[in-house]
This record gives C-alpha cells, sequence and structure tokens, in this order.
C-alpha cells in the first residue's frame, strides 16, 4: 500500500514528462521500426477515440499489458496483445520486429508476443485504426497482412466480426478474473454448423444461447423487436457465417464484453462521455443458464420453484428434483402413440400438440426445407406425420424447425419468444381446456398415407380455427415488427458510391430501371449495394425529397426491397438498396432458361410473399403505399426465392402523392396497368391488385402478359378467361409443372388472379381478401367478371400514350415505360 501511494505520484511525474517529451513525436497513431513505443508511451486513433498502451489491471500487482484501450477516463481495455504473458516491469516496448511483425518485448528484448503472420513481411508498420482495430501494414502498398478484430479478446465492437467457418472461427474470449485478462473458461461466439445463433460456452459446454437469428432478431432474446437501436447483420462470405452489429445514431456506439465471470454485457457509450453504461446482460435470471431445467423441463424467472415439467412430463428423478436439482429433466408420463405397436393402450386415440407462447425455442432445431413447409401449418403436419419429431415452431424469418431428440433450454417469458408445439399423446391433451398458457392443437394421421381424418369433430374444429386465427394474427404481428427507429436516414456521400460502383462502370449496371439505371456496388466493408441513379425528373426540392426518401426507408418487410440510404449531391440524386442477389422475376418468366428453375410450390410461395409484400404497403405500414408499377421486374428474388418488391414508394416522389386520386402523372407499365389508371390517372389499391392479378397469371403460366399473342389475337389475360369459360384454366399453368396432385390449388390462383384483373375496380378483392382466397380461408370464391383488356393492344408506347390522351382530357402521360 505505502509502496504503491508513493509511487503514484513519480509515475505521474514520468507520464507527464513523456507525454511532452512525446508530443513532439510524429505519427502518433502509427508503430514502426523507427518508432517503438517504450511503457508509459501510447499511440492514439486519429480521432482520438482509441489508444494503445500499457496498462496494470486493477491495482493489485506490477504486471504490465499492452492493449487497446477506449480514449475515455475510465481507459476501458477492449483487446490485450500479450494476455498470456504479462510484462514484470516498466521496460517494456512494442516495436516492429525485423521480419515485419508487431512485437511486445520485455527489457531483455525477449519476445513475450507476436502478430505471428507466418511469412517474413520486412517492411511494415502497425497503425491503430479509429474502429479500434489495430492493423499491420506493408509499408509498400499499404495492404492489411494481420489485424487485431480478427484475434479479439473480450470486446465485440462495431465493426468487427464474429464467426467464420470450422478452421478458422473468430470468437470472444473472456479474462481470467476482473484484474488478469489471460484466456478464462468462457468463450461468446457462433457455431458454425449450425443455425446462425450466439452462444456463450463454459470450456466446451454451453452457457448461455441467443436463440436462432431470423434476420432481424435473435428470437431467444426478448425486447430486441422493437426500439432496440442496435442492429445485427449476417455477414455470408464465401462460406463463412459472420455477426456483425452497428449502432444507428452516430452520437453514440455500442459494443459487447463477455465477463470473467461468463456473462454478455451490452455496453453504451455516448460520444462525449467519460463512461459507458450497460444497457443489457445475458443473464437477467437463474432461467438464462443454459439447459437449467434439463430436457423437457421449462424455466420461468416468474415461478418458484423456476422449473417445472411440460405438461405430459414427469422428474426424471423425484428425490433429486425436488431437491432442486433440475438437471435430470423430465420423462413423458405416457408413451407416444406413434411410437408404439399397442393401440390398446389409448383407444387407438391420436397424438396432438400442445401450444406453448412466448418461449424461447430449444436448442438443437432442425430446419425443414422452406419449401417443404413454408407455413406454420405445412410445419405442424410434417411433424405430425414423422413419429421422430417431438415439437415444431415456425418461424417467418428462419422458416420451420422441429426437434427430435430431448428438447432442452426452453424458457417461459412474458413477451416476444415464439409459439413452441410439443407433441403429446392424446390423454394429455384431453383435460386440456381453456387455460390461457396451454393450447391443445389435436389431429390425426392414419398411418397409411397422410389423410388427415377427423376424430372428434370438436377438437378439429377448434384445431382448425386456431390455426387459422392464430396464421393470420402472426401474420399481422410480423409484418408489423417495429424495425429499430431511424430518425435520419444514411447518407452517402458521393465519392463513396463512384468508389463503390467502380465509377458507375457499365460492367456493374444491374438494369434500367423505370426511373434510371441501377449499379452493383461493394462498400469499403464489403457489404454489396445497388445504387439507382434517379433520372431527374422529380420536381420536388431536395427537403421534400428527404422528407419521402426518409419515410419510404421506414418501410421494412420481408417482402421489399430494403432502402438503406440515399445521396443528393452535385445534381445527383440516387437511392441505396440491398443487393438481393438471384435477379428479378421476369428473367424466370419465359424466353430464358431460367424459367424452368421454379416448381409450382416456388411460384405459389412468391406470388404469396407479392401478396404480403403489397398487403404490407397498403394496410400494415405506418404510411400508406400505392405502388402504381408492379410487374415482373420490380420483383426481386432473394436467396431463398423470396420475392422482393422493389421501386415501390418512388410513384409518391415521381408522381403526386395521395392515396387514392387522379393524377395527372401516370407512372406505370404498359400491360400492368388497370384500365382506370391507364385511360383515367385513376390509382387506387384496387389498380395495384390488377397488376397483382396480371402477375399472378404471369408466374403461373410462365409468360408475359406484354409478349404473349395467341393465334386469335388474345393477351395472357384474354387467354386465360377463354380457358376459364372452356373448363380448361389448368392449361394455363407452366407446362413442365402439371402434376395432378396439384391441380385444385392451381386451379384456385388463377381464379383468384381473374378476379383481380376484372374490368370494374369495385369487382377486385382488396389484398387482404386476395390473400385468404390464395390460401382457402375463404373457400367459396365469386365467378370471375370479364378482365380488362382481353384483346391484345397492339399498340407502341407511344400509340398507347396517344391513345390515352385522346380519351381522357387533361391526362398527360409522362413515363409510361415498355419493358
Ligand atoms: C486503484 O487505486 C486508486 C487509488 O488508490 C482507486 O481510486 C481505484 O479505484 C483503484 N482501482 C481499482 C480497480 O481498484
Ligand atoms: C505463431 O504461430 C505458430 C504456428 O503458426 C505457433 O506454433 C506459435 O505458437 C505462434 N506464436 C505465438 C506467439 O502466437
Ligand atoms: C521501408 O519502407 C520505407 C517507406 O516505403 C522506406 O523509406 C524504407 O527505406 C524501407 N526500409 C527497408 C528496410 O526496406
Ligand atoms: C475453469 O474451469 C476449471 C475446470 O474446467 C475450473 O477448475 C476453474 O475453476 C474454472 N475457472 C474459473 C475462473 O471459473
Ligand atoms: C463452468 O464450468 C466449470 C467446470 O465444469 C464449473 O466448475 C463452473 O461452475 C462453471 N461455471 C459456471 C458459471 O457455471
Ligand atoms: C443431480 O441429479 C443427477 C440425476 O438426475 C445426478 O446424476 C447428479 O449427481 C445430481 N447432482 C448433484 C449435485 O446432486
Ligand atoms: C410394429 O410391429 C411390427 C411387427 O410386429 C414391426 O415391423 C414394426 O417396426 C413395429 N413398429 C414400431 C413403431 O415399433
Ligand atoms: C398392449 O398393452 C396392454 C396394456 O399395457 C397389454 O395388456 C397388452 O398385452 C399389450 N398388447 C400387446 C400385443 O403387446
Ligand atoms: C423424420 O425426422 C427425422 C429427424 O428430424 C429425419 O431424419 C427424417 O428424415 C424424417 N423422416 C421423414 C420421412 O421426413
Ligand atoms: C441520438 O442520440 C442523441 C443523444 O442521446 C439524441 O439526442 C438523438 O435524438 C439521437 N438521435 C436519434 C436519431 O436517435
Amino acid at each position: 500500500m505505502l509502496k504503491l501511494t508513493l509511487l503514484k505520484p513519480l509515475l505521474l511525474l514520468f507520464a507527464l514528462f513523456f507525454l511532452q517529451s512525446c508530443s513532439l513525436c510524429t505519427a502518433a497513431d502509427t508503430i514502426s521500426i523507427a518508432h517503438p513505443i517504450k511503457d508509459p508511451e501510447e499511440i492514439v486513433s486519429s480521432g482520438q477515440t482509441f489508444k494503445l498502451g500499457f496498462f496494470s489491471p486493477g491495482n493489485i500487482s506490477d504486471n504490465r499489458y499492452v492493449g487497446v484501450m477506449m480514449n475515455i477516463p475510465s481507459q476501458t481495455v477492449i483487446w490485450v496483445a500479450n494476455r498470456d504473458r504479462p510484462l514484470r516491469d516498466s521496460s517494456g516496448f512494442v516495436t516492429v520486429s525485423e521480419d515485419g511483425n508487431l512485437v511486445v518485448m520485455n527489457g531483455q528484448k525477449q519476445i513475450l508476443w507476436s502478430s505471428n503472420v507466418s511469412f517474413p513481411i520486412a517492411n511494415s508498420s502497425a497503425q491503430l485504426l479509429d474502429s479500434g482495430d489495430l492493423v499491420l501494414r506493408e509499408n509498400s502498398n499499404g495492404r492489411i497482412l494481420w489485424g487485431s478484430f480478427q484475434i479479439p479478446t473480450d470486446s465485440f465492437l462495431q465493426d468487427m466480426r464474429l464467426g467464420g467457418n470450422t478452421n478458422n472461427n473468430i470468437k470472444l474470449t473472456s479474462w481470467r478474473s476482473p484484474t488478469d485478462p489471460s484466456v478464462g473458461n468462457f468463450s461468446f461466439g457462433i457455431d458454425p454448423l449450425r443455425m446462425p445463433e450466439f452462444f456463450i460456452w463454459n470450456g466446451s459446454k454451453p452457457y448461455w444461447r441467443s436463440g436462432p437469428w431470423n434476420g432481424n432478431v435473435y428470437i431467444g432474446v426478448p425486447g430486441m423487436s422493437s426500439g432496440y437501436q442496435n442492429r445485427f447483420e449476417l455477414v455470408n462470405d464465401k462460406g463463412s457465417v459472420f455477426f456483425t452489429h452497428s449502432f444507428f445514431n452516430d452520437s453514440a456506439s455500442m459494443y459487447y464484453v463477455l465477463s470473467s465471470s461468463g456473462i454478455l454485457l451490452e455496453n453504451i457509450l455516448y460520444k462525449g462521455s467519460a463512461n459507458s453504461k450497460i444497457t443489457w446482460t445475458s443473464l437477467r435470471s437463474e432461467c438464462d443458464v443454459y439447459g437449467k431445467c434439463g430436457p423437457f423441463g421449462i424455466c420461468d424467472p416468474q415461478h418458484k420453484p423456476i422449473c417445472t415439467c411440460l405438461r405430459g412430463f414427469e422428474p426424471t428423478d423425484k428425490e433429486e428434483w425436488d431437491k432442486g436439482n433440475w438437471t435430470g429433466g423430465c420423462s413423458r408420463k405416457a408413451m407416444l402413440q406413434c411410437n408404439m405397436n399397442n393401440s390398446s393402450v389409448h383407444n387407438g386415440k391420436p397424438d396432438g400438440f400442445l401450444k406453448f407462447d412466448n418461449v424461447k425455442v430449444p436448442d438443437f432445431a432442425d430446419l425443414v426445407e422452406f419449401l417443404k413447409a413454408n407455413t406454420e401449418e405445412q410445419c405442424g403436419n410434417l411433424c405430425m406425420q414423422n413419429c421422430s419429431c417431438v415439437a415444431y415452431s415456425y418461424n417467418r424469418g428462419i422458416g420451420c424447425m422441429h426437434w427430435s431428440n430431448g428438447i432442452i433450454d426452453i424458457q417461459q417469458f412474458s413477451f416476444d419468444g415464439a409459439d413452441l408445439y410439443i407433441r403429446l399423446t392424446f390423454s394429455e391433451l384431453d383435460h386440456v381446456k381453456g387455460k390461457r398458457k396451454q393450447k391443445a392443437v389435436v389431429a390425426s394421421i392414419v398411418s397409411i398415407g397422410s389423410v388427415f381424418i377427423a376424430i372428434s369433430a370438436y377438437f378439429v374444429w377448434k384445431c382448425l380455427t386456431k390455426y387459422r386465427g392464430k396464421a393470420s394474427r402472426m401474420g399481422v404481428l410480423l409484418d408489423n415488427i417495429d424495425q429499430p427507429k431511424i430518425e435520419e436516414l444514411p447518407l452517402y456521400s458521393f465519392e463513396t458510391l463512384t468508389k463503390a460502383t467502380g465509377n458507375f462502370d457499365l460492367k456493374n449496371k444491374l438494369g434500367e430501371g423505370g426511373f434510371g439505371p441501377v449499379y452493383k456496388g461493394r462498400l469499403l466493408n464489403g457489404q454489396e449495394i445497388a445504387v439507382k441513379r434517379l433520372s431527374s425528373s422529380s420536381t420536388q426540392g431536395i427537403k421534400e425529397l428527404t422528407n419521402e426518401v426518409v419515410l419510404i426507408s421506414k418501410l421494412q418487410h420481408r417482402n421489399l426491397v430494403r432502402l438503406l440510404g440515399c445521396c443528393f449531391e452535385r445534381e445527383e440524386k440516387m437511392l441505396i438498396y440491398e443487393y438481393v442477389p438471384n435477379k428479378s422475376l421476369d428473367v424466370y418468366l419465359s424466353g430464358s432458361q431460367k424459367s424452368e428453375l421454379l416448381d409450382w410450390r416456388q411460384r405459389a410461395f412468391i406470388i404469396e410473399g407479392i401478396g404480403r409484400g403489397l398487403l404490407y404497403l397498403h394496410r400494415d405500414s405506418r404510411l400508406k403505399i400505392i405502388h402504381r408499377d408492379l410487374k415482373a421486374s420490380n420483383v426481386l428474388l432473394d436467396n431463398e426465392l423470396n420475392p422482393r418488391i422493389s421501386d415501390f414508394g418512388l410513384a409518391r416522389i415521381f408522381g403526386s402523392n395521395q392515396d387514392q386520386a387522379n393524377t395527372n402523372k401516370v407512372v406505370g407499365t404498359y400491360g400492368y396497368m388497370a384500365p382506370e389508371y391507364a385511360m383515367g390517372g385513376k390509382f387506387s389499391e384496387k389498380s395495384d391488385v390488377y397488376s397483382f392479378g396480371v402477375l399472378l397469371l404471369e408466374i403461373v403460366s410462365g409468360k408475359r402478359n406484354s409478349i404473349y399473342k395467341d393465334e386469335n389475337d388474345l393477351s395472357l389475360i384474354g387467354y386465360a378467361w377463354k380457358l376459364w369459360n372452356d373448363n380448361g384454366a389448368i392449361k394455363l399453368l407452366y407446362a413442365p409443372l402439371s402434376d395432378p396432385s396439384m391441380e385444385m390449388e392451381v386451379m384456385r390462383y388463377i381464379h383468384v388472379g381473374l378476379l383481380c384483373v376484372q374490368e370494374m375496380a369495385k369487382d377486385r378483392p382488396n389484398i387482404p381478401t386476395v390473400l385468404s382466397m390464395l390460401n382457402s380461408e375463404i373457400s367459396e370464391l365469386p365467378p370471375p367478371k370479364l378482365p380488362a383488356y382481353t384483346a391484345r393492344l397492339c399498340l407502341s408506347n407511344n400509340e398507347f400514350s396517344q391513345l390515352s390522351l385522346d380519351s381522357v382530357n387533361d391526362v398527360t402521360i409522362t413515363s409510361v415505360q415498355g419493358r
């Protein structure tokens, strides 16, 4: 103690001396052979955010470590170089060695730590960046040879990547204790062989899990879905999977620290503030400890005791369980019918599923191929048919999850989480009635084939109403996922975009959309983007334009292309979108080899997805949007063949922005425009429904409306209408797809398509009704009336505009594009 108190002022004096003598040193953020640093010197990143220097954690030892610290009074350490081999005194220094590696040496010139790049580089220097990354560069060409973000210690900063592949998996590792930075027992990261999800491990055993990533949130972390300002992102880089995160508000940053006791701490640091604040921790209750209640146990922090067995299960070891040793978990009270060969036991009554609301889904989910199950109902049916499936859960962002062994790590949340269905015997479900949290869903299969039969009309009815109600409620719920608030839209500089697109190189041009050319680009951080360079026909000022773009950027939905930001600079107006890899839908229509790539299920999935995107635009978003130019080339397909609608909201900028109105600016595409819009400039939800109908018929038939022509001069719509009246509508289906088992469904889709393209707007269903019709919630469909444009319009665009001009006074067609 005495020694310390005496030393302190001395050290301080030394520090002051060095600081002063060092204010003359140049290259304050760089270390090289010529400019090593010696304890207690330091380097500071150019923006003053981080520094690299020597420290002794706590006050308990003379051990010295070299690390990167936040340049704030608390000097929070975010990375340590020589964590396992401390310097024993203050004679250490950091330099670049002869072979070009960054090294930490003691006074005897022994290397305690090295960046350990295996090939010799000879001429290099290390620089501390404002992101906190310490990088080693080759001097001759600036190439980065090594970076501290590749071997993090216990902190996960913005711009850092955790994850990778089985050979190189980047994880955080905890300190051994708050005063000992050596490698501790806990690590944090992802398992590259499993669904993307964060784990904390204690040694090799899981200690906490986040629940799977659904594209927006980790579904086992309640509270992420609304008002949460930190955005995680999954990066798929040549077979390696990483998570990164970034904060929405430039006035603060967020970072995560894995504490030496295995708790992940989320911290926020406001610009200019002296300390960061903890905003969340992974251990909010005992229930957050992995597998607390063992297999088939459920943990509820609000309940005493916290562990109970799931309904239908009892403690495996009753004595231990009652003592509070829950690790043995629970076992079934009665064997499942499915696994038995002895029907007398349950009178042949079928197994069913019991629903648990708001739970953390168990570990070890198997993901069912999304084409086999892309609704909750299909997910449940598949599970029912497979005796080894003991539970299922469906999430729109993830798809259908099945569990086949002992299920472990279930927690009861009070909000968020998932609906989990667990397979139970009939006898267990029988007396489950009216309980709030637990609802029975019973269905039954005959062992031969997979035909569902009704055992009890009451139960089947209950089941159906529940499924239906649930499905639509869930649709609305998920469609409404409130993204974190963005008050301001990211502005990209012209320079950034020029670089990203290789100076708008023709090679990078993705296409020419209605409002200007679109280029593919890649930002410095590797993110791929699509840049729409608007041809300046907007009459709005920059301020109105920005307001409009901010509003549009808030529309975020799985079936919409995300608007990331904009650039209004040097007379340029550009919108930056996420890049969607699988091209637009028109590539898959006739005239391309790709048209054979989509089978019927995929087509139905795409049609429904487009419908959901439109539903969001029309009904569910805060801002009602009439698209006005829905067409195949405005629907992009992502990696999972999810359709993503693009160009929504642009008509508001370039046309007029009333929701339902007459406009003197028609923005649309020949072949997709409803007659009242094309001829009269009158647009509404129903004109979008018309375009949707055309698109539906195109997807089913694999033919393009605008170039389709049959021998009788019928349009695609006219042809569909003729087939319909000749009772041959199934012939509309793209020939290679015909399969009698899906005829009913195909016919229903065509029927709905024809309802959408009816001549009179008032006869067309609205989008919610269209969706209900497609998934047969509405089973009785009205007969379609005569559609618009049954005869092919053999007009060029000019003639078409002329026609409209002649037929309607005061309407100017400014932007009618062919395709
Ligand atoms: C170290 O000692 C100083 C002064 O004695 C005290 O203010 C500080 O809180 C101590 N730090 C730790 C981590 O114990
Ligand atoms: C450097 O790498 C080699 C093998 O690549 C390894 O054996 C050695 O332990 C590493 N040294 C340090 C200090 O990390
Ligand atoms: C290293 O590079 C610097 C700058 O490029 C140059 O001035 C210096 O001579 C080089 N040193 C060696 C040993 O090659
Ligand atoms: C780390 O785990 C070992 C056993 O694997 C245990 O003996 C040790 O106490 C643990 N250390 C800490 C800091 O928890
Ligand atoms: C981590 O694992 C070790 C050894 O298995 C155990 O002793 C320790 O209690 C565990 N720590 C926690 C926080 O569970
Ligand atoms: C807890 O119970 C399991 C059996 O369920 C037993 O194997 C284990 O030893 C028990 N642990 C303790 C600490 O008693
Ligand atoms: C039921 O019994 C038959 C023959 O007795 C056997 O082939 C079959 O595998 C059994 N099924 C199950 C699920 O045990
Ligand atoms: C079926 O189970 C019942 C009740 O456990 C038993 O009495 C009967 O012998 C079993 N039948 C067969 C064929 O195993
Ligand atoms: C049943 O489920 C198991 C485990 O998920 C899976 O391996 C098997 O392929 C499934 N069987 C069928 C017929 O789908
Ligand atoms: C960013 O944070 C600052 C400080 O808390 C706050 O005043 C401002 O409103 C925030 N901006 C946004 C867009 O959230």
